[in-house]
């Protein structure tokens, strides 16, 4: 029988009912399917400062590393703004993401047909976007070292450095991965870069260059990180795959994510060599959390993702992806989506009308 074990790190603000909202989709399922699904829940972020004064505790990350896959919600808030470095909730997302070696972050950005006029942008120029950020993950300014603010007597002041480091191998590894993507999409890769000022570009496009020949049915071509910026809002249908390293890609992930109409609708993964996160690429909303109207929407996504890359049910990943589709089609959103839209639902509710699609019909008569 088919078993898979989650980790389910739910942090805060609204991470917690969205994630309640996916596992429970999730487990439905698996019932249906008649697979058997263990979860373990951990504190990380805010809620783990607040109960063990530490971001995340070692043990969190030793159940990541032994589970099939890890589901994560968001972490931070107001509260835990103003703490040291070391103790800032963001810190929980960035072990993790080191210990358990997650350099490929995939953020699809996908506008839905019926989602087309909820864009600030117009609907001829979002309809039919359909592109991949493959975002590098585990290195860049993110985990350079130095990373320090230190006194500067000399001008009566502080100073500050944060360190842009990447080897070859880093490089290498994400390129790959991103014209594997690629060749699984419309074949084509925009790397992005800022090789006309920064060393790490440099090295970064060299690299791009020498892979790119082991991969001749893709079309590849490099965009500065600023231009990049500007394409995406002036014409981002010519793009399938983009690759780029931590910082343009947190950046650029995020203005991808405004062609859908909502960064409330946006999945990711976060893949390594051993096991991989999934989490939605919003936060954790303090200003809405515990009210149960936070959109599911990106972490059901999540979890298709999760369906099809850690626990080798591509299948059921099809069916939950279809099941968003048309739930929006027929006209539901979250609070985060009410332009134009007919019937507002809150967390709970979104997370039974996808069920509702996901479930065979058998099942449903009998619960
Ligand atoms: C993201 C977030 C994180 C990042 C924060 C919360 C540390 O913005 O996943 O994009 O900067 O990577
Ligand atoms: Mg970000």
């Amino acid at each position: 029988m088919n078993k898979k074990k989650l980790v389910l790190v739910p942090g805060d603000g609204i991470g917690v009912e969205v994630t309640e909202a996916a596992v429970d989709v999730l487990k439905a399922m698996f019932d249906d399917a008649g697979y058997e699904l263990e979860t373990e829940t951990y504190l990380i972020g805010g809620a783990s400062l607040d109960a063990f004064d530490t971001p995340i505790k070692d043990d969190v990350i030793a159940a990541c590393k032994s589970a099939d896959a890890v589901l994560l919600g968001a972490v931070g808030g107001p509260k835990w703004d103003n703490l040291p470095a070391h103790k800032r909730p963001e810190q929980a997302l960035l072990k993790l993401r080191k210990e358990l070696g997650l350099y490929n972050n995939l953020r699809p950005v996908k506008v839905y047909p019926s989602l087309t006029s909820a864009s600030t942008l117009r609907e001829e120029v979002v309809s039919g976007v359909d592109l991949l950020v493959v975002r590098e993950l585990t290195g860049g300014l993110y985990f350079g070292k130095p990373k320090e603010v230190t006194p500067h007597p000399e001008s009566d002041g502080e100073r500050a450095v944060d360190t842009m480091l990447y080897h070859t191998f880093e490089i290498e590894r994400i390129v790959r991965a991103a014209f594997d993507a690629a060749g699984k999409r419309r074949k084509k890769l925009t790397s992005v870069d800022k090789a006309n000022i920064l060393a790490t570009s440099q090295l970064w496009r060299k690299t791009v260059e020498r892979i790119a020949p082991e991969y001749p049915d893709i079309e590849v071509d490099h965009m500065l990180g600023d231009n990049c910026a500007m394409q995406l809002v002036r014409n981002p249908k010519q793009f399938d795959v983009i690759v780029t390293e931590n910082m343009f890609g947190d950046i650029l992930s995020d203005e991808a994510a405004m062609l859908t109409g909502s960064i409330g609708m946006l999945p990711s993964a976060s893949l390594g060599d051993g096991t991989a996160m999934y989490e939605p690429v919003h936060g954790s909303a303090p200003d809405i959390a515990g009210q149960l109207i936070a959109n599911p929407l990106a972490t059901i996504s999540s979890v298709a993702m999760m369906l099809r890359f850690s626990l080798d049910l591509p299948e059921m990943a099809d069916k939950l992806e279809n099941a968003v589709e048309e739930v929006l089609a027929e006209g539901y959103r979250c609070a985060d989506l009410t332009q134009g839209a007919q019937k507002i639902v809150g967390t709970k509710e979104m997370a039974e009308l996808i069920k509702s699609k996901v479930i065979s019909a058998k099942s449903v008569a009998s619960t």
